[in-house]
């Protein structure tokens, strides 16, 4: 069974709909270990509630990110997974983590990549007056946002939207991407590096 370890640091909706999926699959995935760097956060009690161990690791413990990244490497060694998957979590990986599982990093992101890297991609969306924006999921490389893009689902963005509203919106479609693509690293649809195979869909649009 393809074991997978998430990563978070908030509210942990994207963790919760991979936990849900991940008892339908057909080839099923295990969710070793949820990682969360920010102490009191919403997810951990989705993991708790879910039977899932739970390591806090504060980034704010360490003297640089180098460090903190070889702490996420140790904390994950015991658990022997597969794959990573980052659900909202708010740390840049550095090369350590990335080569210790290099191509089998994953994370969503909340825009049409490469539009709207890093932060507020749904400020972003709305400052740049875009009428569809949506979320991808791609493979964990040195830069912010930059890998190889895996699945892709495209929302609309209403005149009225606001940053919540369109966030509300994008989040329902994050987790039908997230989903399919643990699917995909269960059958083995998802190479390591982030290539699918032909034919498989990767992108969904509510417009
Ligand atoms: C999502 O929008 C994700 O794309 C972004 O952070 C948010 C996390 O939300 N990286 P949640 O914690 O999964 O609810």
């Amino acid at each position: 069974m393809t074991r997978v370890a998430v990563l978070v640091s908030g509210s942990g909706t994207n963790l919760q709909a991979l936990i849900d999926a991940t008892a339908q699959h057909e080839h099923p995935v295990h969710i070793a270990v949820v990682v969360c760097n920010r102490p009191g956060a919403p997810a951990i009690g989705r993991a708790q509630a879910a039977g899932i161990p739970v390591e806090v690791r504060s980034h704010r413990a360490f003297a640089d990110r180098a460090s903190y990244d070889q702490e996420l490497v140790r904390t994950l060694e015991p658990y022997g997974v597969d794959w990573i998957c980052c659900a909202g979590f708010m740390r840049i990986l550095g090369p350590t983590l990335i080569s210790a599982y290099d191509g089998h990093i994953l994370n969503i992101h909340p825009s049409i990549l490469p539009s709207f890297p890093g932060l507020n991609a749904q400020a972003q969306a709305l400052a740049a007056g875009v009428r569809i924006t949506g979320c991808t999921v791609h493979i964990v490389d040195a830069g912010v946002d930059t890998g190889q893009i895996v699945a892709q689902g495209v929302v609309p963005v209403h005149t009225n939207d606001t940053e919540d509203t369109l966030t509300a919106r994008l989040l329902k479609m994050e987790h039908r991407a997230y989903t399919t693509v643990l699917r995909w690293v269960g059958d083995g649809t998802l190479q390591p590096g982030g290539q699918v195979a032909e034919g498989t869909v990767c992108s969904w649009s509510d417009v």
